[in-house]
């Protein structure tokens, strides 16, 4: 027997984690708790999380907070998700303390104006933050994305054959970051809920059925092992 152990080999990280934070309904039922009871829950879970990949060296992470389908719920709900996102942009300071640099995606139009002006405030007050790039998904739908990058590239008058699969992604709100290369979803749903379809196109993914509220660093860190194990080909051999 070798004296020697072979050396383990080095986890391979995902260079942009997506999150599809989603089971916060089914975790405050199982609790005879409010749905917004569950909301709260899931948003001190998004703090944890966000600031666990933070730490151990992801670099870009995007969260579905809020989707283009989710105004179909009862106002009530729809009003405290924004509530909390509202209260999340004011405690400014946890920003600087995580060096996080964070981004809005979605259609801003649709949401409170004092949202808006938070949000582009808390963009801009991180814009030199040199940790993890945080997008939040906030009245976000991959389709919507799509339509809105067609309409300004044909607004900018470009020709058809300058069209291109980087046009297009330099036309998404993720323009300039990686494509998620892994897709978390919890809450046992298998299924992307119009997330990130464009830049899905090579992703890997890892489903579990812990509702979000539950999602600790220790599944975050078995999803990793997983991407990690992974075999990726892009089509080739
Ligand atoms: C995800 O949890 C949060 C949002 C979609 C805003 P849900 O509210 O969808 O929780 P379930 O799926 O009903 O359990
Ligand atoms: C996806 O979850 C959106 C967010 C997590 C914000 P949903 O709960 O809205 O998705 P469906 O309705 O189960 O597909
Ligand atoms: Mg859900």
């Amino acid at each position: 027997m070798s004296l020697f152990r072979k050396a383990k080999p080095e986890r391979i990280l995902p260079q942009h984690v997506a999150i599809i934070m989603d089971g916060n309904g089914r975790w405050a039922k199982k609790r005879h708790l409010p749905r917004t009871a569950g909301h709260a829950a899931g948003s001190k879970t998004f703090k944890d999380i966000a600031r666990y990949a933070n730490k151990i060296g992801i670099k870009y992470m995007t969260v579905y907070a809020f989707s283009t389908e989710n105004w179909k719920r009862p106002k009530e709900e729809v009003d405290n998700i924004m509530g909390i996102l509202r209260q999340y942009l004011k405690d400014t300071d946890q920003f600087k303390e995580e060096n996080i640099k964070l981004q809005f995606i979605g259609g801003r139009d649709r949401l409170p104006e004092d949202i808006q002006e938070l949000m582009a405030k808390a963009e801009d007050d991180s814009k030199d933050f040199t940790g993890m790039h945080l997008n939040i998904a906030v009245n976000y739908g991959g389709r919507d994305e799509i339509v809105t990058a067609v309409k300004k590239i044909i607004e900018a008058g470009t020709p058809a054959e300058e069209v291109t699969d980087e046009l297009i992604s330099q036309n998404l709100y993720t323009a300039g970051q990686p494509d998620p290369d892994f897709i978390i979803r919890p809450s046992g749903e298998y299924r992307l809920s119009n997330y990130l379809i464009w830049q899905s196109a090579y992703a890997e993914f890892w489903f579990s059925d812990v509702l979000w509220p539950e999602f600790g660093p220790r599944h975050l860190e078995e999803a990793l092992d997983s991407f990690s194990e992974r075999n990726r080909r892009f089509g080739g051999v």
